[in-house]
């Protein structure tokens, strides 16, 4: 087991603990749902917004971290379908972070070669969003680090709703009979089409379900909780989610 990621960290009694990914084994694709901005902020009296703003400085470092493991994609649910259902005021504010984290991190996501992607029914956000979002896309497009991928106006049951109907399309054209359709040819309709499936899923916030987030490429994905609200997200953590992946074993329905 080679410690690569030397992480130490001293504990109060003066020991020190560690977690220290194998970096033999690091999962290719991370996913994150992001929550707790609200209640963090409610803890310390704030406004909500600064709380996503505080989630916003999140991103950053989970974004950091994640290039530091040698991560491939890191996917963060930053958006989904339901969310549209907040405050008028919250979706604005919400709706301006993509162009805001942009303006302050592009020019080192790129130094950094991360390739900067977003998936979901992108087209009915904001033209402001969907104009910060596409430079960053094309500035990026040929770098070959981490995949960063901003999941904005996502939900999983559409996504499947609409490759469900692709797939009813090409029957109703003849391009292919029903009993043709195989599970690989769902998994290249979704959205995520291309990427592998979430080896880890972490969610923050101490809520423990999906909230229609990637449920078809979950299927196997290991799941990582924890109480922890997003703004207080960090190195720390994803090291911490990372080992303890690395302490699971995946048997995908087998045996070991
Ligand atoms: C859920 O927390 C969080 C969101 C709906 C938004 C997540 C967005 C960010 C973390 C910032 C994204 C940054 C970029 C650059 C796109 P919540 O508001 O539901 O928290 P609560 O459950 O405590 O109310």
């Amino acid at each position: 087991m080679k410690n690569v990621f030397g992480f130490w960290r001293k504990k109060g009694n003066g020991s020190v603990s560690v977690s220290v990914p194998d970096s033999d084994n690091i999962p290719k694709h991370v996913a994150i749902i992001m929550d707790g901005n609200g209640r963090w902020a409610r803890k310390l009296g704030l406004p909500r917004i600064v709380g996503h703003r505080n989630g916003m400085k999140a991103v950053k470092r989970a974004t950091i971290a994640a290039d530091e493991l040698g991560i491939s994609v890191l996917t963060l649910y930053a958006f989904s379908t339901e969310n549209w259902k907040r405050p008028k005021d919250e979706v604005d504010f919400l709706m301006s972070l993509p162009q805001e984290f942009l303006a302050l991190e592009l020019e080192e996501l790129i130094q950094k070669n991360v390739q900067v992607r977003m998936m979901g029914h992108t087209e009915e956000l904001p033209e402001h969003t969907i104009s910060a979002m596409e430079e960053a896309i094309e500035r990026t497009k040929n770098n070959t680090g981490l995949i960063l991928n901003f999941a904005l106006n996502y939900g999983s049951h559409r996504e499947i709703t609409e490759c469900v109907k692709e797939l009813a399309r090409d029957v109703k054209d003849g391009k292919i009979q029903p009993e043709e359709i195989t599970q690989d040819m769902i998994g290249s309709g979704l959205l995520t089409g291309g990427l592998p499936d979430p080896d880890l899923l972490i969610r923050t916030g101490g809520e423990l379900r999906l909230s229609n987030f990637m449920l078809w490429q979950t299927a196997y994905s290991e799941l990582w909780f924890t109480d922890l609200y997003w703004p207080e997200f960090g190195r720390e953590q994803l090291f911490a989610a990372v080992t303890e992946y690395q302490r699971r074993t995946r048997r995908y329905g087998g045996l070991s």
